[in-house]
């Protein structure tokens, strides 16, 4: 193809287009598969991923949740088999939530200590089989009051020191039932240091601690509280505990303190509207660090891709690779089933 001015003019423009750019041609990397794959820079991989389970109660459930399309919430009993099916993918960590009952449901969360929980059940039926899988645990008590607050209450306000007493006793619980991976989600201060020495003085030295170091006070948790059915019992926000979006220098002081106390990972939710935040922490620490890609960014992608506004497995796999970009070592998605089937495959 010659250029509208001719063999000359197009001469010309290569003449112009050579002394602005030194000679340099960006698009030379670019021009065929195999040198796009030489050159890339970041790469998915199955090692990568963590996969959120929610519990419910009863034998033989697959509940669909409305507002998470494939996601389903799965009875104790079915747990073992999404474990294998984790194993066999090559997913190194389940993270498991429950959906409690209303009427286990009260003011202090209590049914977060009892040892026959949806989550305690889930840890034991899954370490009832012999396979190499990580099981990661939530540390808050929001599945489990009645006002959907992730501490104890007393009138408007979240009690904080009360509330990490409890968590401790959680946490306690949660190894003791088989959690590889303590993963406090509650915001609470200080929980990190007091949650470690517990560990520490109970002989569960091993426990890791992934600390959910910036979580933010967001609008894109709406489809997991469906999921877990906090959605309809919350009281007001979660803005006295959980961080402002508006900050990005709070995030390093939270990280920072999370790590002094002893956390073993920290991770950022939500993820990809917060790609900044997560690439500022793995500058300044260089920790193990985790984005959560949270049930509003999986449900904003499903519900574009079945409108036809976005090709789903494209805006998934793009997703991930932000997180990468950014500098994660590792993402919670709900996603993690479909992305490590992709790559098993190619
Ligand atoms: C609760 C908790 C939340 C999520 C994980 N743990 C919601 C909240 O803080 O209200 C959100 C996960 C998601 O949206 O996918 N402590």
């Amino acid at each position: 193809m010659t250029s509208t001015n001719g063999e000359n003019g197009a001469q010309k423009t290569r003449d112009i287009i050579n002394s602005v750019t030194g000679h340099q041609r960006m698009r030379r990397n670019r021009r065929t598969d195999w040198s796009r794959r030489l050159v890339q820079e970041n790469a998915i991989s199955v090692n990568d991923l963590i996969w959120p389970i929610f519990i419910v109660e009863g034998t033989n459930v697959i509940q669909p949740i409305t507002s998470m399309p494939d996601v389903y919430r799965y009875s104790v009993d079915q747990l073992p088999r999404i474990a294998n099916q984790a194993c066999e993918l090559g997913i190194p960590v389940l993270a498991l939530f429950p959906y409690t009952q209303a009427e286990r449901r009260d003011a202090t969360g209590s049914e977060a200590l009892n040892e026959n929980n949806l989550v305690c059940s889930g840890l034991r039926a899954i370490r009832s089989q012999s396979i190499d899988i990580g099981l990661m645990t939530d540390v808050a008590l929001d599945p489990y009051t009645s006002h959907g607050h992730d501490g104890l209450m007393n009138g408007d306000t979240i009690l904080n020191d009360e509330t990490v007493e409890q968590l401790i006793l959680q946490s306690l619980l949660q190894v003791d039932c088989g959690s590889d991976i303590i993963g406090p989600s509650d915001m609470m201060d200080g929980r990190i240091g007091a949650i470690r020495r517990a560990l520490d003085a109970d002989d569960k030295e091993h426990a890791q601690i992934m600390a959910y170091s910036a979580k933010y006070a967001s609008a894109f948790y709406g489809p997991f509280r469906d999921a877990v059915g906090t959605n309809a019992t919350l009281l007001g926000d979660k803005r006295t505990y959980q961080m402002d979006p508006a900050n990005t220098n709070e995030a390093i002081r939270e990280a920072e303190l999370d790590i002094q106390e002893g956390a073993d990972m920290i991770m950022v939710k939500p993820g990809m509207p917060y790609l900044d935040i997560i690439f500022r922490l793995k500058q300044e620490f260089g920790v193990p660090t985790f984005a959560y890609q949270v049930s509003g960014e999986y449900s904003m992608i499903c519900a574009a891709a079945h409108n036809g506004w976005i090709d789903h497995d494209r805006a998934m796999l793009e997703s991930i690779m932000a997180f990468k970009r950014a500098g994660a070592d590792g993402v919670l998605s709900y996603f993690a089933p479909k992305i490590s089937q992709i790559l098993k495959n190619t």
